[in-house]
């Protein structure tokens, strides 16, 4: 009698042991919201950079959109637009000139080192796309 007590109540410890270590495991994965807001798991910075400023224009993954060109388009391989045309464009902003776009203005909360980034981003996407 004492016996089958006994191990009732070790079983229920071994239990309840058991999910506790459960919780305490699931507890700790989840992130808090403000790092899943700005951070994307495997984002290079370029890539990051690219998604709050220039992406709203010229798509994700540099694309295109309705109102921007696509930056993976021959027009814009490295032969043609430089890495400092990159860094003019943020700048000084881009009159019109191959698309029917309108022009891209200034990007003033872009420094020239983010440029940069950006660019090296843009660039991966190219290549991959077998433009270089
Ligand atoms: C408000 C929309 C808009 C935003 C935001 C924008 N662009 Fe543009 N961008 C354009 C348009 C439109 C053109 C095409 C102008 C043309 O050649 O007709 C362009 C052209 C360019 C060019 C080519 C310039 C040249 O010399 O022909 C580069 C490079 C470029 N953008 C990079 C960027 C980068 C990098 C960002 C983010 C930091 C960015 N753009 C943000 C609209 C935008």
């Amino acid at each position: 009698m004492l016996i089958t007590r006994f191990l009732h109540l070790a079983a229920g410890l071994l239990l309840a042991g058991g999910l506790g270590a459960c919780s305490t495991a699931a507890a700790s994965v989840p992130p808090t919201p403000l790092a899943a807001a700005t951070f994307v798991p495997g984002a290079s910075r370029g890539e990051q950079l690219f998604n709050q400023t220039c992406a709203a224009c010229h798509g994700v993954r540099a694309t295109g959109t309705q109102i921007g060109p696509p930056l993976v388009d021959k027009i814009y391989e490295p032969s043609h637009h430089s890495d400092a045309a990159f860094l003019l464009a943020v700048r000084n902003g881009s009159v019109q000139h191959h698309w029917k776009f309108g022009n891209m203005p200034a990007q003033p909360t872009v420094t020239d080192a983010e440029t940069r980034e950006i660019t090296q981003y843009v660039r991966a996407l190219q290549r991959e796309a077998g433009i270089r």
